[in-house]
């Protein structure tokens, strides 16, 4: 493949991955856009059909490929894996998803050694954790979404009680993606002002941050246009070298006294993948619920044949 060629690889093209596939491809994020999946007759229908959009777009050439086509790719995407069914939680997805795992980074690291993986497939932490340990590679371009869709979904909704665009919101969720994530409501702002909510306010915001997964999967099966948009994100980030902070997953050591652990925190993102992790003034408070969320997952990472 040409050097100056943008090549992204998503492995897993269902709700997720084929969402963010398309989202990709209205924003013209790579030259190609290769779709794998177990399924590959939906990886094939899905490029058909997005190939016959594309004069209403620029530029893509968009195929469903094999592991083979991970070859040059600068990222590769993995959305691959079991979903929440209702009443499921992310971790019931563990064993499942670490198996499947682990026969899909058997087949990409035959082919690819130096783009970054970028992981949605849930439990996401523990999956990125895993993929890490599996590739050896630097943990800089081994990615999980990690709160970026939950911190999304935290600005969204303080911006519709305040009244203001969530683009103007600056708010944090860390920590697990999923039922043990905590707010940083010590540092929201908006243009550096507190935010004025009461703790009610700030705890029905907060539940619905935490919760919406369940609300939207009881309502309509899976979630998958936030998440598509968060990993469109952290593509950009990655192929403009925006050095952007996002709030990705990535292996914590000595953070707040937390190590050896992917959690999701406020990331320096660039085309090296997480350039930096931004140590932030938290409270007490802040740092229990975070310990709490970091032992909740590294007792789970014991619970797996690394
Ligand atoms: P889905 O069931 O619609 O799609 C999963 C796809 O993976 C299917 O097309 C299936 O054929 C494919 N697949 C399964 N095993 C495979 C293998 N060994 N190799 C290649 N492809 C394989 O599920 P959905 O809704 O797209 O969710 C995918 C994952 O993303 C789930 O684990 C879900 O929990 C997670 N997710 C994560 C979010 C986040 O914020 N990190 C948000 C939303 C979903
Ligand atoms: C979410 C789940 C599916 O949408 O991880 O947050």
């Amino acid at each position: 493949m040409e050097k100056n060629k943008t090549k992204i690889v998503v492995i897993g093209v269902g709700a997720v991955g084929a969402t963010t596939a398309y989202t990709l491809l209205l924003r013209e994020r790579a030259d190609e856009l290769v779709l794998i999946d177990a399924n590959q007759k939906k990886a094939v229908g899905d490029a058909i059909d997005m190939n016959h959009g594309l004069p209403f777009l620029g530029k893509t050439k968009v195929w469903a490929g094999e592991y083979k086509d991970c070859k040059d790719a600068d990222i590769i995407i993995i959305t691959a894996g079991a979903a929440q069914k209702q009443g499921e939680t992310r971790i019931d997805l563990l064993k499942r998803n670490v198996g499947i795992f682990e026969s899909i980074m058997t087949e990409v690291l035959k082919y690819n050694q130096d783009g970054i993986i970028l992981i949605a497939s849930n439990p996401v932490d523990i999956m990125s954790y895993f993929s890490w340990k599996k590739s050896q590679w630097p943990v800089e371009r081994i990615i999980g979404s990690g709160t970026l869709l939950d911190s999304a979904r935290f600005r969204y909704l303080i911006g519709e009680e305040l009244n203001v665009d969530p683009r103007s919101v600056h708010a944090h969720i860390i920590g697990e993606h999923g039922d043990s994530e905590l707010p940083l409501w010590s540092l929201a702002n908006i243009a550096g002002t507190k935010l004025k909510l009461t703790g009610d306010q700030k705890e029905k915001i907060f539940e619905n941050t935490r919760d919406a997964a369940y609300e939207i999967i009881q309502a309509k099966g899976a979630t998958y246009y936030a998440i598509a948009l968060a990993l469109d994100r952290i593509c950009t980030a990655i192929l403009r070298d925006e050095g952007a902070v996002l709030n990705v997953s990535t292996l914590l050591k000595d953070y707040h006294g937390v190590s050896d652990v992917y959690l999701g925190v406020p990331c320096i993102v660039d085309r090296n993948g997480v350039r930096e992790v931004l140590e932030l003034e938290i409270n007490e408070e802040e740092k229990a619920l975070l310990h709490r969320s970091a032992e909740k997952l590294k007792g789970l990472i014991e619970t797996i044949d690394l």
